[in-house]
């Protein structure tokens, strides 16, 4: 296993810029997932990293070795050492699962089927599959023989593009489980493209934000969601409140009352982000200072539940609820904050006052 080292990376396709300086570095061992917009360019960056395209400037390097952008020529697709998982999986259709998995095999291992048993049960298929043909395999099924088949040579390093896009919800969530264990048990390095934003921070050592060609921030899942960068982060990898504030002393007024805020920074006006699990609803008690919404609808998912609501001021919010109990639309409710707030600018300005 090695690991990756992307630095001022740009690459546009004639006029138009695609990749505006990317620096990414990706510890070994260790699982990073990109995230973005479509079109953000993505998979202009793992084809970089792939070989599969020469980029206009910058460098790429796995481990020590540098592969893209050093002097010479770049290091072929072939000879990087990398796995990659395209987004639709890519099997061949007129090779058996042992046939996918072991293309890439010297002709001794494939021969020898001890491989590509391994391989079977590390991506969590039964060996009874080795001999079918990929049209008679579901959907995550061939996922898993694709993952299989780029980590069969053991690479320093494997590109996932998108690898659950096409599945449903219920085989999306078994088959990243299995991929996920599948890697951490290969040790390998891996960089996992997506724009569902509950998979990056589920599965990742890492969350890449690409935006219009540039990283804007590289942080643990955590710390993404609970410090973003920006409000269009904030928005990105997870339902936001953001409501305009007045600072003081540590504190934010806004229209849902006094919410305490993180760190220091100075008065003013500024902008505050709530995460909506973060209120919290109960029946008015007509006390002074109390805030109060109207409960627009109920979006109720099983697991919990986002309330729409309204505020006095006319203020759209959203709670998130986990209760058995959920409000009826059209009720009047009370609203507290649990926890504090973190501000931002007043404008659109890009980083957070907090940081
Ligand atoms: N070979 C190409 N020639 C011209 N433009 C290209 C080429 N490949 C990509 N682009 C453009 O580069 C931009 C980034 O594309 P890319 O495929 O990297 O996006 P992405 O982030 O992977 O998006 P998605 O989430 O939709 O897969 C897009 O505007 C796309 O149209
Ligand atoms: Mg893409």
């Amino acid at each position: 296993m090695s690991s990756l080292t992307v630095t001022a990376l740009t690459k546009g396709f004639g006029a138009t810029p695609v990749l505006r300086g990317v620096d990414l570095h990706v510890p070994a061992g260790t699982l990073t997932a990109l995230l973005g917009p479509s079109g953000c360019g993505k998979t202009t960056l793992l084809r970089l990293v792939a070989g599969f395209d020469d980029p206009d400037s910058g460098t790429v390097a796995v481990g020590d070795r540098v592969v893209a952008g050093g002097p010479g020529r770049g290091v072929p697709a072939r000879r990087r050492g990398i796995g990659f998982v395209p987004q639709e999986g890519g099997l061949f259709p007129h090779l058996t699962v042992a046939g996918n998995i072991g293309f890439g095999l010297p002709r001794q291992q494939r021969r020898d089927g001890g491989r590509i048993r391994a391989l079977l049960e590390l991506v969590g298929l039964d060996e009874a599959l080795a001999t079918r043909s990929p049209h008679q395999l579901s959907g995550g099924q061939q996922q898993r023989v694709a993952l299989a088949r780029a980590l069969a040579p053991a690479p320093s390093l494997v590109l996932l593009d998108e690898p659950f896009s096409s599945l449903d919800a219920a085989l999306r969530e078994e088959t990243r489980a299995a991929v996920a264990a599948a890697l951490d048990a290969a040790g390998a390095t891996a960089v996992l493209v997506t724009h569902d934003q509950a998979e990056a921070l589920s599965m990742a050592d890492q969350v890449a934000v690409l935006r219009d060609g540039r990283l804007v921030q590289l942080t643990d899942p955590q710390t993404l969601y609970r410090t973003p960068q920006d409000l269009d982060v904030a928005t990105f990898v997870g339902e936001a409140v953001v409501l305009d504030a007045d600072l003081h002393a540590g504190a934010a007024r806004c229209a849902l009352g006094t919410v305490p805020v993180d760190g220091p920074r100075g008065d003013g006006p500024a902008r505050v982000l709530l995460r909506p699990e973060q209120l919290r609803l109960s029946a008015p008690a007509a006390a002074s200072g109390e805030v109060l919404a109207r409960v627009g609808g109920v979006d109720f998912f099983g697991h919990d539940a986002r309330i729409r609501l309204t505020l006095a001021d006319g203020t759209a919010v959203t709670a998130r609820l986990d209760g058995a109990e959920l409000p009826a639309a059209g009720a009047s409710v009370a609203v507290t904050v649990r926890g504090s707030a973190l501000a931002f600018p007043a404008s659109a300005g890009t980083a957070a006052l907090s940081a």
